[in-house]
């Protein structure tokens, strides 16, 4: 982390659980933010359902609401979708972009990925566009070529007045829900090799402006080594971003290394 270029972001990701009456009962759990600095952020991505819960619960809180998903069209016949502007409206600021389960159980591709990170920008909302190999390609030393290559077809629409505006995650797909975190040096190694690639595509200044959070079992015992490190501005939380108790830790934490 290093708050003197970006922002730090403690994102939590609650997939698909939790009902409108249960946000309202975690964000009166998690309590307000607080003062926490001017370049720290914390967002829940709950949802689509919640949203209009969790925008009124967490009123005057100084917490920000993000989305697990859009559709890439503006509008039209795309029966269940919801596109950027709808999400604008409702008060969301976030919206995560080709999560693995997302491109793994509902055909997301890399192409989709683009589009969708593209729409979210030109509505105003700010994309967490979401990288990660497989176990089998960590196990083939493939883990850099991979994400090189989901970075860049991922950002292949994005100028350079945007960039600054996008945040990346890195979540290997192996440390998902699995409790196996990537060791922080590991998470470090490719989210600088991440910086890397904006480096050459968009230049050093723009490229330090980018928050790339590290996701995959982050919790309140090793959220702090993680952002110690020089290239992760943060994280992507499931499972520990369901219980306010936990996510708050975590937030303390971030605060606490930020400090
Ligand atoms: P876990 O924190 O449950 O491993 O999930 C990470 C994730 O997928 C966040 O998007």
């Amino acid at each position: 982390m290093n708050t003197r270029y970006r922002k730090l972001i403690i994102a939590g990701n609650w997939k698909m659980n939790k009902t409108p009456a249960d946000a309202r009962d975690f964000f009166k759990k998690l309590g307000p933010l607080g003062r926490k600095g001017g370049r720290f952020e914390a967002v829940l991505c709950v949802p689509a359902i919640d949203i209009p819960a969790a925008v009124s619960a967490s009123k005057e809180m100084r917490y920000s609401i993000g989305a697990q998903n859009m559709h890439q069209a503006p509008s039209g016949a795309y029966t269940g979708e919801i596109s950027a502007d709808m999400l604008k409206n409702a008060g969301v600021k976030y919206v995560i972009i080709g999560h693995s389960e997302r491109r793994e159980y509902f055909g997301e591709t890399d192409f989709t990925v683009s589009e969708k990170v593209k729409a979210a920008l030109d509505a105003g909302l700010r994309p967490i566009m979401c990288v990660g190999e497989s176990l089998q390609h960590r196990q083939d030393g493939l883990e850099k070529p991979h994400i090189a290559y989901q970075v860049a077809a991922g950002l292949s629409q994005v100028s350079e007045e945007q960039i600054s505006r996008v945040v990346i995650a890195y979540e290997p797909i192996w440390a998902i829900g699995t409790g196996n975190t990537a060791t922080a040096q590991d998470a470090q190694d490719i989210c600088c090799h991440i910086r890397s690639i904006l480096r050459e595509k968009y230049g050093a200044r723009k490229a330090r402006a980018v928050s790339i959070l590290y996701g995959g079992s982050m919790n309140p015992e090793n959220a702090a080594d993680l952002i110690a490190m020089e290239d992760i501005d943060g994280g992507l939380i499931g499972g520990a971003s369901l219980t306010a108790e936990k996510f708050r830790k975590i937030i303390e934490e971030a605060a606490a290394v930020n400090s």
